[in-house]
């Protein structure tokens, strides 16, 4: 394996001027939101699916939710917790995703709700025992520092989640086990097929869970956010992107090939994360390893893609390998696509200092304190930002 050299030096980051989002690759400009919509738009989204995350397949003909457990006195009596198992089945056959999903006891009216998937298994997420082992998963490392689930009911709002492993276990032989084994034949699930990636498969499942949520009677299926960490960050923007139905996007440390700008050579590179986890993206992506400057579009126009929707973007100061900075410039510059929605975004912020939010209309960025993780600060901050950004 080739040694990719990383670089911490921000005077050795480089200073690439970014591809402007508004530029039509036949020549013109984009000036009003409806030729963004109609025209541009369409051409981002393309290039993205087509050099760094693959296509997200469709919603399969048949999805049957099956409801394997309820309490309706969960966390003390704050919650009603249930378990979901998901029947799919696609033109070449089926497959189950179980979810674990928390509402709020004490509100009166539809709940907003937080969907996201979780790196660890279902059972992970929760103090609550009796929850269900992860099929996919061996280890079950807690993390339920990392969904702050009764903060989250408190604060009145629903969350589901489900296992990364029980999409597409995260290695590079998982695609035949993956939910593309509804839609190709095992002879094309192989490692070398790179078009069917990890992230896609992910972002089915954001989808899903929102299909979910949605027919439930007591959310309020306008506000329906997505919210992942790292590598599911990187899933959360591109799944917000595809599915207009999410009321907005948290993309927490996703760094490189998630908020962080391409063109920067600083903490993780393409040249490093495509040797290191091929099965996330198309071999298209690895032409760019050297030469990410060459690429049609910078991470800024992801953002954009969910405009007018809002997006945050959360750093932490000890995740230089997420290139926070790098993180805040891209949020910055997706400014220039919200302006075409009458919203400034955060373009006149400069870099913040840590536990500072800058919180625009349409775009939020913060540096918390700390290691790559997701903490009850970050919590807050987010919660501070969809009540501010909540227009229904
Ligand atoms: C690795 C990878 C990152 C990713 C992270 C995670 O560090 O290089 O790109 O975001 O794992 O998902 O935790």
């Amino acid at each position: 394996m080739s040694e990719v050299a990383i670089n911490y030096d921000e005077s050795l980051a480089g200073d690439h001027p970014l591809p402007s989002a508004l530029l039509r690759p036949t020549g013109g400009r984009v000036s009003s939101a409806v030729e963004w919509y109609n025209r541009r738009r369409p051409e981002i989204l393309a290039d993205f699916e087509r050099i760094m995350y693959g296509k997200i397949p469709p919603r399969p003909e048949t999805v049957r939710p099956e409801r394997l457990s309820e309490v309706t006195d969960a966390l003390g009596g704050k919650a009603t917790r249930r378990e979901i198992r998901l029947h799919m089945e696609g033109p070449c056959g089926v497959h189950f995703l179980d979810i674990l999903w928390y509402l709020p006891n004490h509100v009166n009216k539809p709940v907003g709700a937080i969907a996201g998937i979780n790196f660890q298994g279902n059972a992970a997420c929760t103090d609550e025992d009796g929850i269900r082992p992860t099929v996919n998963f061996k280890s079950e490392a807690p993390q339920q520092h990392r969904w702050q689930i009764p903060m989250l009911i408190d604060a009145g709002f629903s969350v589901a989640t489900c296992c990364r492993n029980d999409l597409f276990p995260d290695r590079a032989d998982g695609r035949a086990e993956s939910i593309y084994k509804m839609f190709h034949p095992a002879s094309e699930l192989g490692a070398a097929n790179r078009d069917l990636t990890a992230i896609s498969a992910w972002a089915f499942g954001c989808s899903r869970l929102l299909d979910l949520l949605e027919t439930e009677p007591r959310i309020d299926a306008r506000r329906i956010w997505v919210h992942g960490h790292s590598r599911l960050g990187k899933t959360a923007l591109w799944a917000a992107a595809n599915d207009s139905r999410f009321a907005g996007a948290v993309s927490n440390d996703s760094g490189c090939c998630g908020a962080a700008l391409d063109r920067r050579d600083f903490g993780e590179t393409i040249a490093k994360i495509t040797e290191t986890f091929p099965w996330w993206f198309p071999a298209a992506l690895d032409a760019y390893a050297e030469t990410p400057a060459a690429l049609p579009f910078d991470q800024h126009m992801l953002i954009g893609l969910i405009a007018p929707r809002p997006v945050l973007v959360a750093s932490a100061t000890e995740d230089l390998w997420a290139d926070p900075r790098g993180e805040f410039l891209s949020a910055r510059a997706a400014g220039e696509i919200y302006r075409l929605f009458g919203s400034d975004g955060i373009s006149g912020c400069e870099f913040p200092a840590p536990e500072t939010p800058v919180f625009g209309d349409g775009v939020g960025y913060y540096l918390r304190t700390g290691k790559h993780d997701v903490t009850a600060t970050d919590w807050k901050f987010v919660l501070e930002f969809i009540r501010r950004t909540m227009t229904v």
